[in-house]
């Protein structure tokens, strides 16, 4: 079984002087995990490690460079799950920390739960000797510039009904050549949340699910709406009955026609076909082709 890997950063009107910071961070992480793919590591390790990448680069909504609550404050969302039998790992509106998808995989293996959310996570993070960090080392200029003038503005609503609205949670999917599949997803949720909001994407088959049977599959987009059509698993049944490419656009079409919803998704059907689709403007992606090449897209049909 050859090795699959593909990454999302984000689906919404990316401005074009935002572009080319999307893709290379995509690329970045692509290029550092594929090859430790290619040499036996395991799907689970390669979405953690693939999005603790991401998360890392202040360019998107996870981790470092998080939108802010309406408190003014970062709380982040994350989950992992493992194709091999269901297991996964989430937290919810954990302050503190950089790299929430590394605490959310401690929750899947360490714990007999699977979700932790606030100070229970935040207490959890901590006995798993994660690095309590400065709120201001996860803040940068860009967001608080961005909460300043949103706070302003009685209009703002966080999800704009043409993809204006930021929307740059990352996620990763990956099949291993032992044929196992895992995903893993990661944001800061929505701008001017409300404190305690979590969205969909630590919510197993709405930001993100795994089966080797059905395939894996992440999102990211609107929160609230993804929530209720479980996209992500709804996309996995999919596949089931559908050309993986035709089932990534049924699932979105879905979403819309359901609940207005806005969103892309990336996946990785059983076999180890790519599938993506997205509604807004643009969704910032990559993958590694059968040459072993990096594949960068900021739309599906660029
Ligand atoms: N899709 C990220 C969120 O709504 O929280």
């Amino acid at each position: 079984m050859r090795a699959r890997l593909i990454i999302h950063g984000g689906a919404w009107n990316i401005p074009e002087d935002q572009v080319q910071d999307h893709l290379h961070g995509i690329k970045e992480s692509l290029l550092t995990i594929f090859p430790k793919l290619l040499n036996g590591l395991s799907a689970l390790d390669a979405v953690e490690q693939a999005v603790r990448i991401l998360e890392l680069n202040p360019t998107y909504d996870a981790g470092k460079g998080a939108f802010l609550n309406e408190a003014g404050e970062i709380e982040l969302d994350a989950i992992i799950m493992d194709g091999r039998n269901l297991d996964f790992g989430a937290v919810g509106a954990l302050q503190n920390i950089l790299h929430p998808v590394s605490v959310a995989r401690k929750v899947m293996e360490e714990t007999e739960h699977a979700f932790l959310v606030g100070k229970g996570a935040q207490k959890f993070a901590r006995e798993m000797n994660f690095p309590e960090e400065d709120p201001k080392s996860l803040l940068t200029a860009r967001e608080l510039a961005f909460f300043e003038a949103i706070q302003k503005d009685p209009n703002f609503r966080p999800h704009h009904p043409f993809g204006e609205s930021p929307s740059d949670t990352v996620g990763a999917v990956a099949l291993d050549q032992y044929g196992n599949l895992a995903v893993a997803t990661s944001t800061g949720g929505t701008p001017r949340k409300l404190v305690g909001r979590v969205g969909d994407s630590p919510i197993p088959g709405a930001g993100a699910y795994a089966d080797n049977e059905s395939g894996a599959v992440s999102a990211t987009g609107w929160g609230e709406s993804i929530m209720k059509v479980l996209l992500s698993k709804s996309v996995c049944d999919l596949i089931s009955h559908f050309p993986p490419k035709e089932a990534a656009e049924r699932g979105i079409q879905m979403m819309q026609q359901k609940v207005g919803g806005l969103g892309g998704i990336i996946g990785i059907s059983p076999e180890g076909s790519y599938l993506f689709a997205h509604n807004t403007p643009k969704m910032a992606f990559g993958y590694m082709d059968a040459k072993g090449k990096e594949v960068l897209r900021i739309k599906t049909d660029s």
